[in-house]
C-alpha cells in the first residue's frame, strides 16, 4: 500500500504552540518543575454552574445529534447577545455553532477559499490562520507590524496589500499572539480602506471580553455597520468561560454564507457535542461576577508579567490591551552564547534554552510570523510569574 500523503499537507506546519506544550509535559513527567507560558487557554476551571449544566444535559438524555448548525436555543442566545453587544442585528439564521472557534474558521476556509485566492493576514498572527488557508490551496499574504505601532495593522499597508485576488482580510482583536486590540478610530481607518475593496472581512473576536484598563472593546461591524454584509464574526466560549475542552465556538455571517458553512460542517463534524452546547448556553446566561473575577486576575497577572519582563535586560515589551498574552522583542539575546558554549541563533533556540535551563516554557515568535520575539501566555499564577521571571533573569545574566 502506498504511504504517500496528500500534497496539500506538504505546505502545512504543525502547531508550534502545541509542540512546546508537549515538550514541557515531557519534562514535567520526568519530575522537572516547569512553569509554562505556552498554553493558549485559561488555567481556571470552567465555572461550576456551566459544568453542572453539561452534566444535567447528559442526565436529561441530551446526548443525540443536534441540528448541524447547533441547538436552536443556543443559536438564538448567540444572535441576541451579538445584536446587543455589537449593535448589528443578527438572528439564529446567521449563526453556525462549531467545534470551537477553530472549527468555525475551518468551515469558512472550506466554504470560501480556493487556489488563486489571497487571504490577508496581519502579522504577528495566530498560527492556524495561514495553515488553514494553505490547507485549502489558497495563499496567505502577510502584513507585518511592529512593537512601535502597538502591533497593529497600518491601514496604508493594508491598502497596498489588497489586490483583485484578495478574497478576505483577517482581523483578530484582541490579538493572539500580541494582545493588541483596536480602538474605534483605528477600526474606522481600516474600515475606510476595506470599503473601497470588495472582499470578505473575518473578525476573530474570541478574546473580545478579555480587555483591561477599561479598554472599550468594539467590533469592526459596530464601527462600520455598512460592512456587515461581508463580515464573518468568529467567537466562542473557550477563552471567556475557560471552556477550551468543551469545543464550542461559532460564526456569525450573512445567511447564504452560513448555509454554505452548515453544509461543510454537515460533511465533517456533523455538529459539536450536544452536552457542550447546553453548557455553552448556560455560559451565555451566566452572571458576570465570576467572569469579572477571572478578568481582573488576568489584568493583575498582565501587569506583573509585563513589568517584570521589562526589567530583564534585552527584553522589550509593550502593554497589551487584551487577551492573555505578552509578546516581547528578544532580539538582543539572539547571537549570544550560553555558559555551555552554544550560540542562541534564533528565537526557537532561545525558547529551547529557556525550557531546558530556566525550566520556563515560552513560544518562539517565528511561529507567529515574528522571528526574534517570544510569546508568554499569562494563564499562570502570580506566584509562578514571579518565580519564572527570576529564573529567566538568572539565566539571561549568564549569557555572554
Ligand atoms: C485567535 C484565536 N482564534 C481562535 C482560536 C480557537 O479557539 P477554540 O479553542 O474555540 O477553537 C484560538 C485559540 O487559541 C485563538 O487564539
Amino acid at each position: 500500500m502506498s504511504t504517500k500523503l496528500a500534497d496539500r499537507l506538504s505546505v502545512v506546519v504543525p502547531s508550534a504552540t502545541l509542540a512546546i506544550n508537549a515538550r514541557a509535559q515531557e519534562l514535567r513527567a520526568q519530575g522537572v518543575d516547569i512553569i509554562s507560558f505556552g498554553a493558549g487557554e485559561p488555567d481556571f476551571d470552567t465555572p461550576s454552574n456551566i459544568r453542572e449544566a453539561g452534566v444535567a444535559a447528559i442526565e436529561a438524555g441530551k446526548t443525540r445529534y443536534t441540528a448541524v448548525s447547533g441547538v436552536a436555543e443556543l443559536r438564538a442566545a448567540i444572535a441576541e447577545r451579538s445584536t446587543r453587544e455589537r449593535g448589528v442585528p443578527a438572528t439564529a439564521a446567521n449563526v453556525v455553532v462549531t467545534v470551537g472557534a477553530k472549527g468555525a474558521l475551518f468551515n469558512l476556509a472550506l466554504a470560501l477559499f480556493e487556489p488563486g485566492d489571497e487571504v490577508i493576514i496581519p502579522a504577528p498572527y495566530w498560527v492556524s490562520y495561514p495553515e488553514q488557508v494553505r490547507l485549502v490551496g489558497a495563499t496567505p499574504v502577510f502584513i507585518p507590524s511592529t512593537l512601535e505601532r502597538g502591533w497593529k495593522l497600518d491601514p496604508a499597508d493594508l491598502a497596498r496589500a489588497l489586490t483583485p485576488k484578495t478574497k478576505a482580510v483577517v482581523l483578530c482583536s484582541p490579538s493572539n499572539p500580541t494582545g493588541a486590540a483596536y480602538g474605534p478610530a483605528e477600526l474606522e481607518a481600516i474600515a475606510a480602506v476595506l470599503r473601497a475593496h470588495d472582499c470578505w472581512i473575518v473578525l476573530d473576536e474570541i478574546y473580545g471580553s478579555l480587555v483591561y484598563d477599561g479598554f472599550e472593546q468594539r467590533s469592526l461591524v459596530s464601527v462600520a455597520p455598512d460592512l456587515a454584509p461581508r463580515a464573518v464574526i468568529i467567537d466562542g466560549v473557550s477563552k471567556t468561560y475557560a471552556m477550551t475542552g468543551w469545543r464550542v465556538g461559532w460564526s456569525i455571517a450573512p445567511v447564504a454564507l452560513s448555509k454554505a458553512m452548515d453544509m461543510v460542517q454537515s460533511q465533517g463534524a456533523t455538529s459539536t457535542a450536544t452536552p457542550s452546547q447546553w453548557a455553552a448556553l448556560e455560559a451565555l446566561r451566566s452572571p458576570a461576577l465570576e467572569f469579572e473575577q477571572m478578568r481582573s486576575l488576568f489584568q493583575l497577572r498582565r501587569d506583573r508579567l509585563v513589568e517584570g519582563l521589562r526589567n530583564i535586560p534585552g527584553v522589550r515589551c509593550g502593554t497589551p490591551e487584551g487577551a492573555f498574552y505578552a509578546f516581547c522583542d528578544i532580539g538582543e539575546w539572539i547571537g549570544r552564547r550560553t555558559p555551555d558554549g552554544a550560540v542562541l541563533n534564533d528565537d526557537a533556540a532561545v525558547a529551547a534554552w529557556l525550557l531546558d535551563k530556566a525550566h520556563v516554557a515560552v513560544v518562539p515568535g517565528a511561529a507567529f510570523g515574528a522571528p526574534g520575539h517570544m510569546r508568554l501566555s499569562y494563564a499562570v499564577s502570580v506566584e509562578n510569574i514571579d518565580k519564572a521571571l527570576a529564573r529567566i533573569g538568572d539565566a539571561v545574566a549568564l549569557l555572554e
